[in-house]
């Protein structure tokens, strides 16, 4: 039995056996400002079974659940590994961007036992807020893109023709996709946050993909989510793409507190 913080990225992967389905959803948005970490989506892996009271599996998540390395929370995110088949587990538990720190660590808080109670011995799933996600899994994937795990949440309300004509949504997160992912020798977490003024309005956008993304992977996963779910967001006021991977937002209202400042800095 081991743990392994692993900042590494492994590039032998176990191959997923999976069905390979194509997951389209679409959920509405009932988020609001005021929140400050509002509860997004949650996803079980029902494939992947249950675990019984007492069990091995039980044990090692409950170990990997406590044992966090120091400055976890202070870097943003941690990827553990427990244990052998079929007990394996492997935790990721990420901030988005410019969270980190206290807030960082009352995420965590907030989303572990949320998991627990909305998957309840589940060996593997997923739970998204607003500053971060949880991750389990009884398969490796580190390093691979997920596809599976994608959703969007837009705002029901139309952009004005006007500003669509001014600004296309499309178009500013694909923009913001090439500016996080250009430069030849940055490295991972990829971060960014922008905003651009359009007429008396402001958009702006953030964009980011886990650690254990590579450049090139973190772009096509991006790219990938920018074009499949266009049509839940492409004439929308506002919408987030969510991902094990990658993930993007845009709104017409600061959502990025100036204060705390990007984790990973701008190119
Ligand atoms: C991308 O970078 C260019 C050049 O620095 C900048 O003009 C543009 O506004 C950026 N795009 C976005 C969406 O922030
Ligand atoms: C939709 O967008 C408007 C304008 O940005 C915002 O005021 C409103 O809170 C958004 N609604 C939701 C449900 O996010």
């Amino acid at each position: 039995m081991y743990i392994s913080p692993s900042v590494l990225i492994r590039l032998l992967l176990v191959p997923i056996l999976a069905v390979v389905a194509i997951q389209l959803l679409f959920v509405r948005a009932v988020s609001s400002v005021n929140m400050t970490n509002p509860y997004l989506h949650h996803k079980c892996f029902v494939t992947l079974g249950k675990y019984k009271p007492g069990s091995q599996y039980e044990k090692n998540l409950k170990r990997i659940i406590n044992e966090f390395p120091k400055g976890s929370f202070k870097r943003g995110f941690i990827s553990m590994t427990l244990g052998e088949s079929p007990d394996f587990i492997v935790m990721l538990f990420q901030c988005r961007g410019d969270t980190h720190g206290p807030k960082c660590r009352s995420c965590y808080a907030t989303a572990k036992p949320e998991f627990f109670k909305r998957c309840p011995r589940h060996k593997g799933g997923i739970i998204w807020y607003d500053q971060c996600s949880l991750y389990f899994s009884t398969i490796d994937s580190l390093g691979m893109i997920d596809y599976d795990n994608n959703f969007c949440m837009s705002n029901a309300t139309k952009i004005s023709d006007d500003l669509y004509n001014q600004v296309k949504p499309r178009h500013f997160i694909d923009d913001m996709i090439q500016n996080a992912t250009r430069e030849a020798k940055r490295e991972a977490p990829y971060y960014m946050a922008e905003e651009k003024r359009v007429g008396k309005e402001t958009i702006y956008g953030m964009a980011e993909c886990s650690f254990d993304m590579s450049q090139k992977n973190c772009r096509k996963c991006l790219e990938r989510n920018n074009f499949y779910f266009a049509r839940c967001f492409w004439d929308k006021l506002g919408a987030r793409v969510l991902g094990k991977s990658c993930s993007f937002r845009y709104e017409f209202y600061p959502f990025i507190l100036p204060k705390a400042g990007p984790k990973y800095l701008k190119p």
